[in-house]
């Protein structure tokens, strides 16, 4: 698909990943709208790359439906959209002090990594479907799984489980949409120096930042953006995960 004119819609836009392909898109000619829960950094990030801002939870049926009708109003039907909104701060299943994990806890990772992302591909594509086809194809989904799918670590039981969960609705979903042409991928990073990075100390990132064998340093988020520019441009890509991380297997901790 042509990237330039066509509407897209990235989630949790606002910071790293989501805010790096923004911009790319953008820059490509797009017209981009960023669906994040943060209003400063999103409103901020939009102004600065000519896009719309809309702020929702994507656990929102509600709140989700009303903000691409309004990406609808201002830039017609989206083409494309990037998942990325997303989280996972560690929790072990059993805390050193013996007490299991609240249920509500690895719900809530659940919810906003893979229930958000199934929000936002069910009401793009519905929206989409009825559209005219731009040459062969309707659109692309482009969510974004985790290293941690695989090779999850200590800690990341609810993470790889929700990441897990990306990772295997990616085929499903691409059949049942090949009917409107619409395509559906999903990256899985590595290590991405992004916000998510910056509450851990110097000394850890170095860390962390040593362990890919090749190149040994984490990934620019703008690296991420290019592999979805390629998705969205090459019609052949459709109903795979690409790890995109430096070769990189988690220990287990
Ligand atoms: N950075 C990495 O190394 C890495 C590695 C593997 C996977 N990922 C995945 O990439 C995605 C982007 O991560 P990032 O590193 O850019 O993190 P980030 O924290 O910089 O950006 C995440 C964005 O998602 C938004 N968000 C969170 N919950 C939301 C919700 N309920 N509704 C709407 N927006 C919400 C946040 O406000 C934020 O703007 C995530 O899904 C993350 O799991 C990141």
């Amino acid at each position: 698909m042509d990237i330039s004119d066509v509407a897209a819609i990235v989630t949790g836009g606002a910071s790293g990943l989501g805010a790096a392909t923004a911009a790319r898109l953008a820059q490509r000619g797009a017209k981009v709208a960023l669906l994040d829960l943060n209003r400063n950094l999103g409103a901020a990030h939009a102004d600065s790359i000519g896009g719309l801002f809309l702020a929702a939870d994507v656990t929102d049926e509600r709140a989700v439906a009303a903000a691409l009708d309004r990406a609808v109003a201002a830039h017609g039907i989206a083409r494309i959209l990037v998942n990325c909104a997303g989280m996972g701060p560690p929790a072990k299943v059993v805390a050193s002090d013996g007490t299991p994990m609240p249920l509500d806890r690895f719900a809530h990772i659940i919810s906003v990594n893979l229930l958000g992302t199934f929000n936002l591909t069910a009401k793009f594509a519905a929206r989409l479907a009825g559209a005219d086809p731009i040459g062969e194809e309707r659109g692309v989904i482009v969510n974004t799984a985790s290293a941690a799918a695989f090779d999850g670590q200590v800690g990341q039981a609810a993470y790889a489980a929700s990441k897990g969960g990306i990772v295997a609705m990616t085929l499903p979903i691409a059949r049942e949409l090949a009917r409107h042409g619409i395509r559906v991928m999903a990256i899985a990073p590595g290590l991405f120096h992004t916000p998510i990075l910056d509450s851990l100390s110097e000394a850890a990132r170095a860390s962390l930042a040593s362990q890919p064998p090749f190149p040994a340093r984490l990934g620019r988020p703008d690296e991420f953006a290019q592999l979805v520019e390629s998705i969205v441009t090459n019609p052949m890509l459709n109903g795979e995960v690409i790890r995109l991380d430096a070769a990189i297997r988690m220990a287990p901790r």
